[in-house]
């Protein structure tokens, strides 16, 4: 099995607040293959975009690692960073705050040719031929931003990333403030792209319903954790953790599994003083008196796919050597993780024990 495109182990991500420090990212473990999706999920504050920024290198990390296309990411700087950030792209919420009002459409899809040495005259040729393919075409590459509508100017922000021709793509709310009908357009075009650039994407979203459409993998972020993550499928249909069952409470398809599957209640706790033991329990409505004080381990509940919480117990173990050999590890390891690699594969997800 070749190297996934993205791997990222014990990442934390600590801001500066007064005197303090906010930990806005808690050692998170992940991995990427390259044609893949991986949808992270959480509510606001919960640390997606610090993720992003991590990766982008926007931020420091104050521990862990990020290896990438084959480099040690982290490790970059100066002029090494400069040389190789094209490799990793970004799609931000709102594309017009990012374009100078100043120029017109072809040459901000233009510039990052031209800051990378390509002549000012073939990088217009190229911005002129992304700009056709994500859809705008002729008399509109002229215009200026604000002439332009959201839709539109989010499809100028896919062309002004893809076309440095990088290999992941970072798109962080990159269509939460469209309408619905244009989400779909544009998460149509992403697909696209997708397979005919061999793209990779993280695709941080709180529209849960677009994920059955876009993501392969789903990690789910709380207070800075990642406390459920794995294919796509088995996550959107079988959620482990009562947060993510309170997220995907709205989703159709989503199977009530443990308890009910209850929207989330309450507020997110303040990250600079997160709760004791499982971080979720004062929200919980499946708490018990060990939630306040012992963390939860990791636990493998299907192939692939792990959650940490005291309800799960992996059930109808198999031998670890009956996974599929296409599947990932679910890269979520943490304080007190039994460790994917080390569980034994269970063939059924179940509970211990769950309050009504
Ligand atoms: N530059 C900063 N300095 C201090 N704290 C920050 C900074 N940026 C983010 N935070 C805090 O870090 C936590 C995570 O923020 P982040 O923006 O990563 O969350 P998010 O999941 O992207 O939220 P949203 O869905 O609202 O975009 C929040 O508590 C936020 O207030
Ligand atoms: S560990 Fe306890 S508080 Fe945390 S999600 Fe599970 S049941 Fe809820
Ligand atoms: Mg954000």
């Amino acid at each position: 099995m070749s190297a996934p495109l993205l791997s990222v182990r014990d990442l934390t991500v600590e801001y500066r607040v007064g005197r303090g420090r906010l930990r806005a990212v808690d050692h998170i473990d992940f991995d990427l293959d390259a044609g893949q999706t991986l949808a992270v999920i959480g509510e606001s504050g919960s640390g997606k975009s610090t993720v992003a920024s991590a990766l982008l290198r926007l931020v420091p990390h104050t521990t862990g690692r990020i290896d990438f296309d084959g480099l040690r990411w982290d490790d970059l700087k100066g002029a090494a960073l400069r040389r190789e950030r094209h490799r990793m792209q970004f799609i931000p919420q709102d594309a017009g705050s990012s374009l100078d009002p100043r120029w017109r459409v072809r040459e901000s899809v233009a510039e990052p040719l031209v800051v990378a040495g390509t002549s000012a005259r073939e990088a217009r040729a190229r911005a002129g031929e992304m700009l056709d393919r994500v859809g705008l075409e002729g008399p509109l590459q002229e215009r200026f931003p604000h002439q332009l509508s959201g839709g539109q100017r989010q499809r100028i922000a896919i062309a002004r990333a893809l076309i440095s021709r990088p290999r992941l793509v970072i798109c962080d709310e990159a269509v939460s403030a469209l309408d619905v009908s244009l989400q779909a357009e544009i998460v149509n075009l992403l697909v696209e792209l997708r397979a005919e650039r061999e793209l990779t994407y993280v695709f941080i979203t709180h529209d849960i319903a677009l994920l059955p459409y876009i993501a392969d993998r789903v990690a789910v972020l709380y207070l800075g954790q990642i406390v459920e993550a794995g294919p796509a499928r088995s996550v959107l249909e079988n959620p482990q953790h009562p947060y993510t069952q309170g997220l995907l409470s709205s989703l159709p398809r989503a199977e009530p599994g443990i308890g009910q599957a209850r929207p989330v209640r309450g507020e997110i706790p303040d990250p600079a003083d997160p709760p004791s033991g499982c971080r979720f329990h004062p929200r919980c409505p499946l708490a018990l008196d060990e939630c306040a004080v012992v963390e939860p381990t990791v636990e493998l509940v299907a192939p692939d796919h792990a959650a940490s919480c005291h309800l799960l117990v992996p059930t109808g173990a198999t031998s670890p050597t009956t996974t599929d050999p296409g599947t990932t590890d679910p890269g979520i390891t943490g304080p007190g993780t039994t460790g994917p690699g080390t569980t034994a594969l269970p063939t059924t997800p179940s509970l211990r024990k769950a309050r009504s």
